[in-house]
């Protein structure tokens, strides 16, 4: 290895965020443009009978269907229907949050007529000073609700959280020092100031984020599953995604979110998920990527950074379990994941990357965005001007979007800055 990679391999271990991977990914990753094996990318404009797709209603009302059960089927994995009774309890309201500029609640949604049962917390900002229904952005967070703001009159979430384990401390509670640790990637003055909401759910609240063998959170409320799980049984991209469906269920009545304009958001492993939540449910107005790397915006077939053998190995829950046959195997995948973008269409969707996350393979996450543009161009929309990636920290914004920032793997105040932008030219102009 040459000093670049090393140094490329270095910034992994610290960044990644998971002490799982250190151990044998120096030998894995490939951070070598000259070594991305060659491949050939399964066509979107052409479909499985090998028929041409040229016009908006054959993409659809076929091409689109098979494109999300190839996801459904190889990589993302399907759930029961699940028929829950949706009940919400407003637990707190404030109208003097985040220095008085905003609305805030929280809102339990359960998923069963027990209080006790599977359930999450909404934490719900609005601009003070908003008239009517307002667009949103809503996104699952890491840490718990508490974790957005420092404010103690916030619950601190019951639910398990990961931190403590990583930190190798039995209690898998949160505590109070978690308050406002989330911050930093939340930039809810901005947000509110510029005239949206803000809807965000602790992701564990769907589904903590370990290998139980699709026992808690959400996959309760089906059957329970004996022995093996079923090669294209729903992993917990996929629960994090249903729960935001049922946050969009709640929004259609809730008098100060505009639920026809909610973008969808993520980062990383909810980056992933708000990918998959925007193909799956059309609902969704405007949908965010950002750093979603490997299983999200990111070409499969590069194997570059992140593997779809590595990110298996380290989180079995994640994906299906069909999506293993794919573990060094990539060209067999009958997607990849240009497609998973494609899904979005014609909405607008925006990809961001950071330059130090070449685990997540900004130039994969670009190419993906680029490819996407074939059906963009098909309803008349633009996608990215060019197949080059853009140049650092320079947002290129159409009908969909991209920005490579400076810095590391992170959800920062400059991409939010370029999301609200976006919003403000397609989310507003409705
Ligand atoms: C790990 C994982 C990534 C994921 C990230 C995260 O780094 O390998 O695929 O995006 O965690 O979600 O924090």
């Amino acid at each position: 290895m040459n000093r670049c990679q090393w140094k490329y391999v270095l910034l992994c271990l610290c960044l990644c965020g998971s002490r799982e991977l250190a151990p044998v990914m120096a030998q894995e990753a490939n951070y070598d443009e000259a070594k991305v094996p060659a491949y050939t990318l399964p066509d979107l404009l052409t479909d499985l009978s090998g028929a041409p797709v040229t016009t908006p209603q054959q993409w659809q009302q076929g091409r689109r269907a098979e494109v999300l059960g190839l996801f459904e089927q190889h990589v993302f994995g399907r759930l029961p229907d699940y028929r829950v009774q949706l009940r919400t309890k407003l637990r707190s309201e404030v109208s003097d949050a985040v220095g008085g500029l905003a609305h805030r609640r929280e809102l339990t949604v359960y998923f069963t007529a027990d209080d006790s049962g599977p359930q999450m917390d909404l934490l719900i900002y609005t601009p003070a000073a908003a008239t009517g229904p307002v667009p949103a952005f809503l996104g699952l967070n890491f840490n718990g609700n508490q974790a957005i703001e420092a404010d103690s009159r916030l619950h601190i979430t019951q639910s398990w959280v990961r931190n403590n384990r990583e930190l190798g401390i039995e209690d898998n509670r949160a505590t109070e020092a978690t308050r406002g640790s989330e911050a930093s990637r939340w930039s809810v003055e901005r947000i509110v100031k510029a005239g949206y909401g803000l809807v965000t759910i602790y992701y564990g609240d769907i589904d903590p984020d370990f290998d139980d063998g699709f026992r808690n959170g959400i996959h309760s409320l089906g059957e329970a599953v004996s022995g093996e799980r079923a090669g294209d049984a729903g992993g917990s991209i996929s629960a994090w995604s249903w729960g935001l469906s049922r946050a969009l269920d709640v929004l259609q009545s809730d008098a100060r979110i505009d639920a026809a304009r909610v973008a969808v958001f993520g980062h990383s492993r909810l980056g992933k998920t708000s990918l998959w939540a925007g193909a799956a449910d059309q609902r969704f107005a405007m949908v965010i990527s950002n750093n979603s790397g490997c299983g999200g915006a990111a070409w499969s077939r590069r194997a570059f950074g992140e593997t779809v053998a590595r990110i298996n190995r380290s989180f079995p829950h994640w994906f299906c379990v069909n999506h293993r046959k794919y573990n060094n195997n990539e060209g067999a995948l009958p997607v990849d994941h240009h497609m998973l973008i494609a899904l979005a269409a014609p909405r607008p969707v925006y990809v961001a990357s950071a330059v130090e996350d070449q685990w997540a393979d900004p130039r994969g996450e670009y190419l993906s965005l680029w490819h996407a543009g074939v059906v963009y161009r098909l309803f008349g929309r633009a996608g990215m001007p060019s197949e080059e990636l853009p140049g650092l920290d320079m947002p290129v914004q159409t009908d969909v979007g991209y920005h490579i920032r400076s810095g590391k793997h992170d959800v920062t105040d400059y991409d939010w800055q370029q999301y609200v932008k976006f919003a403000d030219r397609h989310l507003k102009a409705h």
